[in-house]
């Protein structure tokens, strides 16, 4: 392409004058157009941080930056950080955003394995919307339901309902730094799944500011857009404030437990066995398995680690597990019977006897560089090809896979009940992860193995599509370059995520966001004209 040389002077004068032209008018006319918008008298300043203005700024990027890999100094940063404090912050933002045509993204528990919520690598310049101010939770046992917002997580909300009552619970995620603003987005299973089926499925209500800056409870947002938030992916639809979430029953006593074969100890076959059986056990038992390698050089083997809830005591547990599993070899003394709040620390990976109050700490120890991705399983894999994932696993240190289990309650949702699709039919659910600990480590090196290990995996997972779990986000599917990606282009990572509700998140979009304010790198694109 030739340029006219006066365009390319203008260019580079706006090259030139960017950073200037950008990072003090933006937050200051942002400022500006919040004290007009909001009714509030408030100095919306103690809200806004800025690199060059507040030294507490990294702090605030890096709180809940889950994945290390996106903080590295090469990766694009926010003009400024806005911690609303309630729901009429959010909503002056949204406007002062719009108005003003700064792009945003939202920031909840930041969990998400590709920083969406975080990092722009598409646009520039943005700024992060972080909810981590709205985290009040407000259960309501007789009503048996609770009002928990999203900047919370799921740790405070289950030790919130825990400490109101010994017999209720919310079934949601495993780790329990992740914020229900995210998490609910995008399904959310856990390790009562299998009994109650996702987060998603046990929400009753929701508050979300649209891209009007309304907030809508369910009813004024109608049963549409109450459908696409309950598993069609965050930063799409709105910002969610607060979830009304169902509780459920669990029982006084549960039982957990950890058993764990290495190949020597027969893993490759009971593998294969559990491969066949944990879709269909009873219902209260979730045993998911950890693989990894162990041991010295010259020595090394892989460990499968049984890690189990069972929703009643130690003695019902045995009796289960010796009709339906007894090649795992259960016995009494691998059976820890506690409450289910201690096996949330339990699965949670604290340490023991760590007192519950560390759920209130919200912020997660185990942050690391990674790159994950997912897989669906609906015909147990041949120990043949499982030798062929050890053989994988051997080359990478830092590589593991957790295998989780579905059917029960999983099966009996329709496939179309929320976005999230991967319901009857799938045995169990794959995750593959690289980590390391070291800003220097090789993320080319990293990313090409576990690239690898999902190409080697292709013939024994879910096919056309290839399912994918939304809220373990993979950029590897597909991405939107830019704003006006076309619904043809995203449907190739949207039938993965969503399978044949992706044309209907697409419509729902259409009709909440047709200027598409709420985008990121795999944001939900509206549907072209012709198609609506
Ligand atoms: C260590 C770890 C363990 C995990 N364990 C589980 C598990 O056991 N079960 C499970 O289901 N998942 C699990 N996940 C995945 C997790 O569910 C997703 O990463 C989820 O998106 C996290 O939500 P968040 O609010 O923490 O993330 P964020 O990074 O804040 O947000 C994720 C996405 O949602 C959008 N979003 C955030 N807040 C809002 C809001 N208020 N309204 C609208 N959109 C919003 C963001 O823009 C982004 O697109 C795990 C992830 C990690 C890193
Ligand atoms: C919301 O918070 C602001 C401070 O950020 C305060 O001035 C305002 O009164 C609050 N509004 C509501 C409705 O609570
Ligand atoms: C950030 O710095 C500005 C300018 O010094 C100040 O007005 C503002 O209150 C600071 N923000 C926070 C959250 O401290
Ligand atoms: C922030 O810092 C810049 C550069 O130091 C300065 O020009 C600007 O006035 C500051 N903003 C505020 C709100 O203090
Ligand atoms: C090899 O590793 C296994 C299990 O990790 C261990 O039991 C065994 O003692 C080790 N053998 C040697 C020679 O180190
Ligand atoms: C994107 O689409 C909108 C509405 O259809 C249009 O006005 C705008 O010019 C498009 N932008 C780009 C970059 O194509």
């Amino acid at each position: 392409m030739v340029l006219p040389s006066a365009s390319i002077l203008s260019i580079l004068v706006v090259l030139l004058l960017s950073p200037f032209v950008f990072s003090y008018p933006i937050q200051d006319t942002f400022l500006q157009c919040l004290s007009s918008t909001s009714e509030s008298s408030f100095p919306f300043s103690t809200a806004l941080y800025t690199p060059i203005n507040n030294s507490s700024f990294t702090t605030v990027l890096l709180s809940t930056a889950q994945n290390l890999r996106y903080i590295l100094p090469s990766v694009p940063k926010p003009e400024f950080i806005f911690t609303p404090f309630n729901e009429s912050d959010i909503q002056a933002a949204v406007a002062c955003c719009k108005q003003l045509g700064i792009h945003f993204r939202v920031r909840s528990g930041g969990h998400d394995y590709e920083a969406v919520s975080y990092v722009s690598a598409i646009e520039s310049p943005f700024i992060i919307i972080d909810l981590a101010k709205l985290r009040s939770v407000d259960v309501d046992i007789e009503d048996n339901s609770a009002w928990v917002q999203a900047g919370a997580t799921n740790g405070e909300l289950y030790y919130r309902i825990a400490e109101k009552s010994k017999t209720h619970g919310f079934p949601a995620g495993l780790c329990t730094s992740l914020g229900m603003g995210g998490l609910i987005t995008g399904g959310a299973y856990g390790a009562m799944m299998r009994k109650y089926g996702l987060g998603a499925d046990n929400v009753i209500d929701a508050r979300i500011v649209d891209a009007q800056g309304r907030i809508l409870d369910r009813k004024a947002m109608g049963e549409e857009l109450f459908w696409a938030i309950r598993g069609g992916g965050g930063g799409s639809f709105g910002i969610i404030t607060a979830w009304k979430v169902k509780l459920v029953p669990v029982p006084e006593t549960v039982t957990v437990f950890t058993v764990t074969k290495t190949l020597e100890q027969g893993a490759t076959k009971l593998l294969y066995r559990w491969q066949q059986v944990a879709d269909k056990l009873d219902e209260d038992l979730f045993i998911r398995v950890s693989i990894q390698t162990a041991g010295t050089t010259g020595n090394r083997t892989i460990t499968t680690s049984y890690n189990a809830v069972f929703l009643g005591d130690a003695k019902r547990l045995l009796r289960v597990m010796e009709s339906s599993f007894p090649e795992l070899g259960l016995t009494q003394k691998d059976c820890i019977e506690t409450t289910w709040l201690e096996s949330v620390l339990y699965t949670g990976s604290y340490p023991s006897n760590t007192p519950p109050e560390a759920l209130l700490q919200a912020n997660n120890v185990l942050k690391s560089y990674f790159k994950a991705k997912s897989d669906f399983v609906q015909e147990p894999i041949p120990e043949s090809a499982l030798k062929g994932i050890w053989k994988r696993l051997f080359k990478e240190e830092g590589g593991f896979m957790i295998w989780n289990p579905f059917g029960g309650m999983m099966s009996k949702i329709s496939e179309f009940e929320t976005p999230f699709p991967h319901r009857k039919g799938d045995l169990f659910m794959i995750q593959y992860v690289t980590g390391w600990q070291d800003a220097s480590g090789d993320v080319g090196k990293h990313v090409k193995w576990i690239r690898e290990l999902y190409k080697y995996m292709a013939p024994y997972v879910s096919k056309n599509p290839r399912e994918a779990y939304v809220n373990y986000r993979d950029l590897d599917l597909g991405i939107n370059r830019n704003t006006n990606t076309s619904f043809i282009k995203a449907s190739v990572w949207g039938a993965k995520y969503f399978k044949g509700n992706f044309y209907r998140l697409a419509l729902v979009k259409s009709k909440v966001d047709p200027d598409n304010i709420f985008r990121h790198e795999q944001s939900i694109p509206p549907l072209p004209l012709h198609m609506r």
